[in-house]
């Protein structure tokens, strides 16, 4: 019964190992997170939405820069990593700010920041190299964010 119970330990954590060893999410510089289960944030409905639709928007807008950067379109590629950018459209509002944690907002300012600094080359340098390595960088932060944190919200009350 040990001895079933040890090689059953090795394997769980064999497994876990092999999982730190090729999610991306976890060989990030971000806090790993502590058990399986990702941090809830509690929103009301109307935030809830307003922050998937962002989201919608920051994937929209990062297949826009990439298809901007492949056919050589520096134009594009600043225009849509500026509505990713710390005054774009795909920033939250106040309301919402106030409820997220600080490693969140911290990540998410790292995020917008770097869309400006693919405006910056797009606009300077027009380095599609430069604008593809950022905008790699970028989605590795969605990644670690997705697996660190999920969004849940009370039903309307009225
Ligand atoms: C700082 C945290 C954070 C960052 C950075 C982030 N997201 Fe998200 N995203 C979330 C959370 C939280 C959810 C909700 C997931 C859940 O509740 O399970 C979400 C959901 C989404 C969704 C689902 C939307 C829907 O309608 O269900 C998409 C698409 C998405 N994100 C795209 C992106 C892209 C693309 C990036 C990077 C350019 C990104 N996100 C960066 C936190 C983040």
């Amino acid at each position: 019964m040990a001895l079933t119970m040890r090689i059953r330990y090795i394997l769980v954590s064999g497994v876990f190992a092999c999982a730190g060893a090729i999610h991306p999410a976890w060989s990030a510089d971000f806090p790993q997170p502590k058990t399986a289960l990702r941090e809830a944030i509690t929103l009301t409905l109307e935030e809830h939405e307003t922050v998937l639709g962002k989201m919608r928007d920051l994937l929209a807008l990062s297949q826009l820069i990439l298809d901007g950067a492949v056919n050589a379109n520096m134009k594009q590629v600043a225009m849509a990593a500026r509505e990713g950018g710390l005054h774009g459209g795909a920033h939250m509002p106040p309301s919402v700010q106030a409820k997220l944690p600080l490693p969140f907002r911290q990540l998410a300012q790292a995020t917008h920041r770097t869309f400006d600094e693919i405006v910056q080359e797009a606009e300077q340098t027009g380095n599609r190299d430069a604008i593809l390595r950022k905008l790699s960088e970028n989605l590795q932060r969605c990644v670690t964010c997705h697996a660190n944190y999920t969004v849940r919200s009370a039903p309307r009350s009225q």
